[in-house]
């Protein structure tokens, strides 16, 4: 699994506990379900969405940024595969990001620090899988300096992070990806954005009609203040679930995070660790796979529920090496 997320049966969405896709903790607010009824009984499918200019208008409210800045996507997906050649990514990262060359970040007691180096750089803010925050500084003087900095905030609107959007009219080397997919828990709608000069640049390169006019007329007539009400509500959210995940003490190591979800070091592999979950019908993100990461890693988004998948997580961990004295079936039941 290259990306987490549960696996559809047969056409109908996963019924398991899904920690491994990170999702707003308070859901999808009943103000955009609302309206995607409308959109439906409007019967909007039927009609090509236009040239995207009230939802761009929407989208620049949202951020305070002037509307000609505004790109739209498929996605925050499609936006980065447009991104083209040349850039550098600190690891661990976002597997999506196109990668000319990569470069470690720095652990640093219980974070990770994610210097810019190279001329062109990706990076993630908050970081995923870290949860780290970007150096504000850092980027500020990489700026200056006349370096091209894409950063994905895909996950600021609700994490404990400065954003950089208020930048972009200051900054034509500065291009903020995002989306609606986490901050509004929308993944199917797949409606993604860019904040930057390079906007008008990527939207060439895509396709026309790639937001449906589903999520074109839901994003089109939401009211911004209302969003933004959202997302600080949800911030408080995030920010409770947060204290509560610092508050306790956990085997291996444990990362501080400043985003929805936390990476944690376990005793036991990884593996092991979602296959013992999948028992107790819950799924959480097996990080090995991200660059820089070992077989002991897991992300797990901040949810109610988040601390009975740690309670599982202690229970295996504790009984592990009992555990695999005896067989699998035992560990998995
Ligand atoms: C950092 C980051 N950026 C972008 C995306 C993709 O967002 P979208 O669903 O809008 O394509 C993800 C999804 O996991 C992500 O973690």
């Amino acid at each position: 699994m290259i990306h987490g997320g549960a696996l559809w049966e047969r056409g109908r969405p996963p019924e398991v506990k899904d920690f491994s896709v990170n999702l707003n903790p308070l859901g999808t607010p009943a103000f955009l379900e609302e309206l995607i009824e409308e959109a439906v009984k409007r019967g909007v499918h039927k009609f090509y969405p236009d040239d995207y200019s009230s939802l761009k208008q929407v989208i620049a409210e949202v951020y305070g940024v002037d509307p000609g800045l505004v790109g739209v996507f498929n996605g925050a997906t499609e936006a980065i595969r447009l991104l083209g050649k040349g850039f550098s990514v600190p690891e661990p990262n976002f597997v999506e990001y196109p990668r000319s060359s990569i470069y470690l970040a720095e652990e640093v007691g219980d974070s990770f620090r994610f210097p810019i180096r190279g001329e062109k750089v990706i990076i993630s803010n908050p970081n995923n899988p870290t949860g780290a925050e970007a150096s504000f500084n850092e980027v500020l003087s990489a700026l200056q300096l006349g370096k091209e900095v894409v950063v994905d905030e895909s996950f600021a609107d609700i994490g404990l992070v400065k954003s950089f959007a208020k930048y972009v009219e200051e900054f034509p080397n500065l291009l903020v990806i995002s989306t609606f997919t986490k901050s509004l828990s929308v993944p199917g709608l797949r409606i993604g954005f860019t904040l930057g000069a390079k906007s008008r640049e990527l939207e060439v390169k895509a396709i026309p009609w790639r937001v449906n006019s589903i999520a074109y007329y839901v994003f089109s007539n939401v009211d911004p203040k209302e969003v933004r009400r959202f997302f600080a509500e949800s911030r408080r959210k995030v920010e409770e679930l947060l204290a509560i995940y610092s508050s306790k003490k956990l085997p291996g190591k444990a990362y501080r995070s400043r985003a929805p979800f936390f990476l944690w070091r376990t005793p036991c592999t990884s593996r092991d660790v979602v296959r013992y979950l999948l028992g107790k019908g819950y799924l959480v993100r097996d990080a090995s796979n991200f660059i820089g990461l070992d077989s002991h890693y897991i992300r797990v988004a901040l949810k109610d529920g988040f601390e009975d998948v740690i309670q599982f997580v202690l229970n295996l961990c504790e009984n592990y090496q009992r555990v695999l004295k005896g067989s699998f079936k035992v560990l998995y039941r």
